[in-house]
């Protein structure tokens, strides 16, 4: 038997490492929250929604948000907004304006941004006159930074590319494809208009200068109205797994089956979305919303509102088996109002950045659409 102080020397010589990088030692805490955003008070914005954030090549974080300008409706003009972290996410920029649709009736809608480690630029891509609302045809509409956010390109019409159909990417992150098939490509998958609804993604194989259509999962019955509990797959968040197959985790517009997440995968870097790769995820309750996925050193993460009806009680869910089943325990974020989320992470061999995941939810007392709040988390702080 070894003595009192020789095993309590031993402990703090191996807890570091059993705490660090082993999922199996995962259990998160908030380690500081942020309201980037407060709808009402900051400058001449009526509400801020939809919020994404991204790491960059970087190790920079950026936050987008849509600043609507005149009301809380997803149709009406809108600045796209951006704040920029350096310190992951201890401080933020003041908030640029990154396009502006000036009085469009039907303005921009976010979107997805997507990272190209290969040249170091971030995409964002965005829709015009999504719901054809005094405007004529939708556009699908791209903006780079080659310099880590600090400048961003003028508006490219990828519509040009792709036609013009209704197509509202994200929101949340696209993809750059880490393996085999396909490594390098970028995948963007968003969704239809509600009757012609469904997941399509748009792909690119040289770093954003051309894009083409992708795997599609149509709504059934396709481009007519819907009823209640019929297949309406909607907002979605791409996610590659570490054997380069892609999970989409899908927005289950009309309850189809469950009040719960769909969850499709595509084996062939995004040109097909084959019902053979779908399931319905009971574990992953929703009340039909954008949610956010993360895969991370074999762990994949899911939050969303986790509730059946309301869009309450923000939760992050972490899964050691690539989403076949989920943790028990979970990590509340917020009990209260919480809508559309997004997750990022920084992928560096640092140990700081295996500890760290940041989140960006739209949250507040009596609605969700009050403020847009970053949460850093800490994958080990619970210990
Ligand atoms: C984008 O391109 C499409 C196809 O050429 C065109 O119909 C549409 O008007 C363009 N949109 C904008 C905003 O320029
Ligand atoms: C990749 O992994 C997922 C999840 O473990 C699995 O369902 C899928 O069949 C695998 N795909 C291939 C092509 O091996
Ligand atoms: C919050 O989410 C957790 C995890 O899914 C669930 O166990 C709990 O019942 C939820 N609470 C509410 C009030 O929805
Ligand atoms: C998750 O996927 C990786 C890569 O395909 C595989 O090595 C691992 O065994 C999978 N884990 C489980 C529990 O299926
Ligand atoms: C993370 O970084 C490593 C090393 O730089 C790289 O090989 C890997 O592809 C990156 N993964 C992701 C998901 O960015």
């Amino acid at each position: 038997m070894g003595t009192g102080s020789g095993i309590v020397a031993l402990f703090f010589l191996l807890s570091p490492s059993v705490c660090i990088g082993s999922p199996a030692q995962i259990d998160p805490l908030v380690y500081e929250e942020q309201l980037l955003w407060v709808s009402g008070v900051q400058g001449e914005v009526n509400t801020f929604r939809i919020p994404l954030i991204t790491f960059t090549p970087k190790g920079s974080l950026l936050a987008f948000t849509e600043a609507r300008k005149f009301s809380s409706s997803d149709i009406g003009a809108k600045f796209l907004a951006m704040r920029r972290s350096t310190d992951k996410g201890n401080t933020w920029s003041p908030t640029a304006f990154i396009v502006d649709d000036v009085s469009h009736p039907n303005g921009l809608n976010l979107g997805s941004v997507v990272v190209d480690e290969d040249v170091g630029s971030v995409i964002l891509i965005y829709s015009l006159c999504f719901h054809l609302y005094h405007c004529s045809p939708a556009s699908t509409m791209m903006v780079e930074s080659l310099d880590d956010g600090l400048s961003w390109s003028r508006p490219r019409n990828l519509s040009v590319q792709l036609g013009v159909k209704e197509f509202a990417p994200g929101p949340g992150l696209g993809i750059q494809k880490k393996h085999h098939p396909a490594k390098g490509r970028l995948v963007v998958c968003g969704h239809g208009t509600i009757e012609g609804d469904g997941v399509f993604c748009i792909l690119s194989d040289d770093h954003g200068k051309n894009w083409y259509n992708g795997a599609a999962l149509k709504s059934i019955p396709y481009n007519q109205p819907k009823k209640a509990l019929d297949f309406n797959p909607d907002e979605c968040q791409p996610v590659e797994l570490p054997n380069g197959s892609i999970m989409i985790n899908v927005r289950n517009q009309n309850n189809y089956h469950c009040r719960c997440r769909i969850v499709v995968r595509s084996l062939d870097g995004g040109l097909t979305l084959p019902v053979d790769e779908l399931f319905f995820d009971y574990n992953l309750v929703d009340p039909v919303v954008a949610a956010g996925a993360l895969q991370k050193n074999g762990v994949l993460y899911f939050i969303n509102p986790s509730n059946e009806k309301q869009r309450v009680n923000l939760t992050l869910q972490w899964s050691l088996t690539n989403g076949s089943s989920w943790e028990k325990k979970a990590l509340q974020i917020w009990h209260g109002p919480s809508g559309y989320s997004c997750i990022t992470s920084l992928n560096s061999s640092s140990v700081e950045d295996k500890k760290f995941i940041f989140a960006i939810y739209e949250k507040g007392h009596s609605s969700y659409w009050e403020t847009i709040s970053f949460v850093k988390i800490h994958l080990y702080g619970g210990r």
